[in-house]
């Protein structure tokens, strides 16, 4: 009996006190992030859509890559820049099986996903793999890679995966409901914008709870841009109608302003619920960044910022009523127009009216990076300390 107390005593005193050390984080030190997982869609989708179903077309990725990649954008996107920042590879896209490394981290996102399934399929502009889908695959992927790294004896095979030990210490970062929001407003007048945007929040908020259940510890979640400052969208780009002319319907810098506020609607649900997280669950961080923010001051101060006007568009062709997006050839009144890139991509912020340029995204991801639109004040080094200790 005594040996045994000793033992223990000899065993786990050190291990506790090992513990111990760990509980008492120093919380100026930056965290020791071993992978990131990404859940969102075409504003973080960095290959999904184009290796599951067509691949995309020149000139997208011409500014960075020099060729298609997947990305909707000339080159890298925010979750490319997070990357680079924690010095990890660029994220694969979870279902590109070519020529891919997982050891860091995994991409889930899926262009034109929601957080909602919706009634759509996929050529109408839909995805099946929707945010709940996205969960389900990593899922999966941490199932599967952890009983593959036990198995496998060769160091050669696991230097593709994470280590088990290494999901509690990934960030997990998310950037989704654009879309939902998008389907919310070609259906407003017809149903209940309020109820529906709770409902969206709802959905969101469940999955990420499962994603905790899962194993989850650092979450850094993205609110919604201002998707009335989209400029396909902005009457600019389309034939006007009487709307143009109300007053209040347009705000200074062109944006659709009934538009960004159901953005804003759904940004101050998503920010309660993270709130209620922060509570319930102790042992997590929970970051909210707002995107939407840092994206507005952006389109805000264009041109102080070396970007010209925020409603133009480097990639399309949008005029006189007709949408031939980035990268298409179509006859219009007789002519065959090809939707190509303007000369400099780095002046523009939107790529595609749709999507941000590289030299956007950069800008934001400079910003969001160092926490300055962080709620706590954390950046990304420091996102795993939101801890309640
Ligand atoms: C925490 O870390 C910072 C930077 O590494 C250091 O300056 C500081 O003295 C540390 N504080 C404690 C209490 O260890
Ligand atoms: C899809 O269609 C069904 C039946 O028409 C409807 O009940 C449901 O609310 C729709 N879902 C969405 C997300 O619009
Ligand atoms: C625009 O307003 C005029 C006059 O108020 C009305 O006759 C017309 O139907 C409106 N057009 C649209 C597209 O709403
Ligand atoms: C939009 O308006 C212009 C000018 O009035 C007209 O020429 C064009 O045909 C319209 N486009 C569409 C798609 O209706
Ligand atoms: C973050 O970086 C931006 C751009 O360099 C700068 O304007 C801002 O003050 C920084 N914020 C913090 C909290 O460091």
């Amino acid at each position: 009996m005594g040996f045994l107390v000793q033992l223990v005593a000899f065993i786990l005193l050190p291990l506790l006190a090992s513990m111990r050390a760990e509980d008492t984080i120093n919380s100026s030190q930056p965290c020791d992030f071993r992978a990131i997982f990404n859940f969102g869609d075409s504003n973080s989708d960095t290959g999904c859509m184009a290796a599951a179903f067509y691949p995309e077309v020149s000139p997208y990725g011409q500014t960075f890559f020099h060729e298609p990649v997947g990305r909707a954008s000339d080159g890298r996107l925010i979750i490319d820049f997070i990357a680079q920042h924690l010095r990890f590879p660029l994220l694969s896209a979870y279902i590109n099986s070519i020529g891919t490394s997982y050891r860091h981290g995994a991409n889930f996102a899926a262009g034109s996903s929601t957080i909602r399934r919706q009634n759509r399929t996929v050529f109408e502009g839909g995805t099946p793999f929707t945010f709940e889908i996205q969960i389900e695959q990593f899922n999966q992927f941490k199932q599967r890679t952890g009983k593959f790294f036990n198995q496998a004896r060769k160091n050669s095979f696991r230097r593709h995966f994470p280590r088990p030990e290494d999901f509690a210490k990934a960030v997990y970062t998310f950037d989704i409901g654009q879309n939902d929001i998008a389907a919310a407003i070609n259906r407003v007048g017809t149903e209940d914008s309020h109820a529906v945007i709770s409902d969206i929040v709802e959905h969101f908020a469940e999955q990420v709870e499962y994603l905790h259940k899962l194993g989850a510890r650092t979450f850094w979640i993205h609110n919604s841009g201002p998707i009335g400052c989209l400029p396909v969208a902005m009457p600019v780009h389309n034939n006007a109608t009487n709307h143009t002319q109300e007053a209040g319907y347009l705000d200074q810098n062109g944006c659709i302003n009934y538009q960004n506020d159901m953005a804003r609607e759904f940004n101050k649900k998503l920010k309660n619920f993270v709130l209620k997280l922060r509570a319930k669950f102790l042992d997590a961080s929970f970051i909210y960044v707002d995107m939407f923010s840092a994206k507005y001051e952006l389109i805000s101060n264009a041109n102080k910022e070396g970007f010209v006007e925020p409603s133009e568009i480097c990639c399309g062709y949008h005029k006189d009523g007709y949408h031939l997006y980035c990268g298409n050839k179509a006859m219009i009144n007789g002519k065959e127009v090809f939707a190509g890139s303007c000369g400099d991509p780095s002046k523009y912020i939107s790529w595609d009216g749709v999507h941000y340029t590289e030299a956007a995204n950069r800008w934001i991801a400079n910003r969001i990076i160092n926490g300055s639109f962080s709620d706590p004040p954390l950046s990304l080094t420091h996102s795993c300390r939101a801890v309640p200790i």
